[in-house]
């Protein structure tokens, strides 16, 4: 018979691996509540279009896309955001603003799978509707944050890299990229730090069609990389002094919020999507071992591109795949599965029947209860409940029967306690 693995790029979650998956899930969700943002969901599968027009080219690129029966160019969501402004737009009048939704949706692309980069993954996708100030960019950065810290990581483990495109777009157009070459000189920008800088000026050469002082300059700007000394060099050009202000007002708020030490300005995030207008910013372990955690921004045309409807709007995408990465580099993935409550043993046919009916209690009251399913003997019982990390062992024999009397033994402290079978 032939053995079948799963798909490269795809992974199998046996028990251990899903409770690490379900331990980021519900920090995920723990940090949503605490920020009051509402869960929803969207379906796995979209008309191809929403992302050919809307994502930018690395996305489409890596697209899972097929012609189904009906004859629909359709595509397996690569991101959420798409869906996301797609259904805010449906309802955009009778929804209360700002919105504040999350999302923690199984994405699809195929990638040139490597460390930190599989075909699927799971991404928290936290975004805000209807709010133009910058509170709402250091609320998205803050709920991500807050996440994080659940997790243990502090800002000795990560950082958040920020930058703002309105900015970027100043400075470069200052340098000479053409208007409607931005978007090729983000792509190409997009790569400082993970491939050569040969290949990027190439690609600025080619692809954004600039000449070799306009490339220096791009370079340049990208080399000054604090704040100040931007404003030092370029606080004069046209627009860029309104930028810096908003930008000096958002880490104001950060730091209000207590989160100064986690955020950094760095001019090389400029995000690869192509629907990115603002503040933009990526989330990293502090020593750069790692890819991207998390990656988002501010959006503000989208929303009216796919649906007609103007409202600026901004968020992210965490993924679970380098988070976990870290978590385990860390020593954060929590040990051992959740365990159960009760384990009854049974020593003989008689007692099997008081342990289902005992155990049918239990469980009816909430308590996790695991008992033999087949005959076995007492040690063989005994050993069963703590492998399974059964937290309570009742042995139930003829005497325990006759007397209506258990031995509750707690397995952490091997403390004893006699208890009422009907009291059980
Ligand atoms: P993104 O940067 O493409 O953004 O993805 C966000 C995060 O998802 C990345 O930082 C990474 O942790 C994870 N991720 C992405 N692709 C993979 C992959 N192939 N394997 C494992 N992890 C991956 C977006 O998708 C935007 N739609 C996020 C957003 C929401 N922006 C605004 N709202």
């Amino acid at each position: 018979m032939a053995q079948h693995s799963s798909l490269p790029g795809f992974r199998d979650f046996y028990p251990r691996d899903f409770a690490t998956r379900a331990h980021i899930f519900s920090a995920w969700r723990e940090a949503a509540r605490r920020f009051g943002f509402e869960e929803y969901d969207g379906p796995p599968l979209e008309a191809l279009e929403l992302y050919t027009d809307k994502s930018g080219e690395e996305i489409v690129r890596q697209l899972y896309n097929f012609v189904d029966k009906g004859g629909r160019e359709v595509a397996l969501r690569p991101e959420m955001t798409p869906t996301f402004a797609r259904m805010v737009g449906a309802r955009a009048g009778e929804l209360r603003k700002p919105i504040r939704w999350f999302s923690i949706p199984q994405l699809f692309r195929y990638e040139r799978t490597q460390r930190g980069r599989l075909r699927e993954h799971f991404q928290w996708n936290v975004d805000i509707v209807g709010e133009e100030g910058v509170a709402a960019d250091a609320e998205v950065v803050a709920v991500a944050l807050e996440a994080l810290c659940l997790l243990g990581l502090t800002e000795a483990d990560v950082v958040v890299r920020l930058s703002d495109r309105r900015l970027m777009e100043r400075l470069l157009l200052h340098a000479g990229v053409p208007a409607d070459q931005l978007m090729a000189a983000y792509a190409a920008i997009d790569k400082l730090g993970r491939v050569e800088e040969r290949v990027i000026r190439e690609r600025l050469e080619t692809e954004a069609g600039l000449g070799p002082a306009s490339v220096d300059e791009v370079f340049r700007i990208f080399r000054l990389g604090e704040l100040s000394a931007l404003e030092g060099a370029y606080r004069e050009v046209e627009g860029v002094a309104e930028e810096l202000d908003r930008l000096a007002e958002f880490f104001r708020i950060v730091d209000d919020m207590g989160l100064g030490g986690f955020v950094t300005f760095d001019p090389t995030i400029v995000r690869g999507l192509a629907y990115y207008t603002g503040i933009v910013f990526e989330i990293f372990d502090r020593q750069g071992v790692f890819r991207a955690i998390c990656g988002g921004g501010r959006y503000d045309t989208l929303l009216e591109a796919v649906s007609g409807v103007s409202l600026p709007a901004l968020g992210f995408g965490m993924g679970d795949v380098v988070l976990k990465e870290l978590l385990a580099d860390r020593g954060l993935v929590p040990e051992g599965g959740a365990g159960v409550d009760f384990y009854l043993a049974a020593v003989g046919e008689e007692e099997r029947r008081v342990v289902r009916r005992v155990a049918s209690r239990l469980r009816s009251q909430g308590y996790s209860v695991l008992y033999s399913l087949r005959p076995a003997g007492v040690r063989a019982q005994l050993k069963d409940a703590d492998a399974r990390g059964a937290r309570r062992v009742v042995v139930v024999g003829p005497d325990e029967v006759r007397s209506g009397e258990v031995v509750v033994r707690e397995m952490a402290t091997g403390a004893e306690e006699r208890v009422r079978l009907e009291e059980l």
